[in-house]
């Protein structure tokens, strides 16, 4: 599946809250952070680490539904625990499912991205099998 575009940084701490949501994100150290600002939504991706690659689920915006709004590039990596920060990654956009949304909890957040990881992993797993990739 070739991305729809790759957006490349060093994984900065964030906020640290996505750990304690049972999503814990790499966000990207993006020093001209306003060229992504129209690429906002919730995207199904895949990251790039040392060579490997992992499936995960990205979201590019504002995050409405915190206190202090800020603009991140960040993603989730499915069944990953390994602290990667100061390292270099790559995450690629495959497909944009939802755009942001302000919830008025956390709650509802956090039900919302189960439901995202659910519909994520279904895309990927359709789009990462091998040979069905078109050349
Ligand atoms: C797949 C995904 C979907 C997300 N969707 C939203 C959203 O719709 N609205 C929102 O305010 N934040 C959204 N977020 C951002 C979360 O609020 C953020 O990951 C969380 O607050 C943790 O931030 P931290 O990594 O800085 O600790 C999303 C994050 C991910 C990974």
């Amino acid at each position: 599946m070739t991305p729809l575009f790759s957006i490349s940084g060093t994984v900065i701490k964030g906020s640290q809250l996505g750990r304690k949501l049972g999503y814990p994100t790499a966000n990207l150290d993006l020093p001209d952070a306003s060229r992504f600002y129209h690429l906002t939504g919730v995207y199904a991706a895949t990251v790039v680490l040392e060579e490997e690659i992992y499936p995960g689920m990205a979201n590019i915006g504002f995050r409405p539904t915190l206190d202090q709004l800020s603009f991140t590039v960040e993603v989730n990596i499915f069944d990953f625990n390994k602290d990667i920060y100061g390292q270099e990654i790559t995450i690629r956009f495959l497909e944009r499912i939802r755009d942001e949304i302000r919830f008025t909890s956390m709650e509802e957040l956090v039900t919302q991205m189960a439901k995202d990881e659910t519909e994520i992993r279904k895309i990927l797993s359709l789009a990462l099998k091998p040979n069905t990739d078109s050349q």
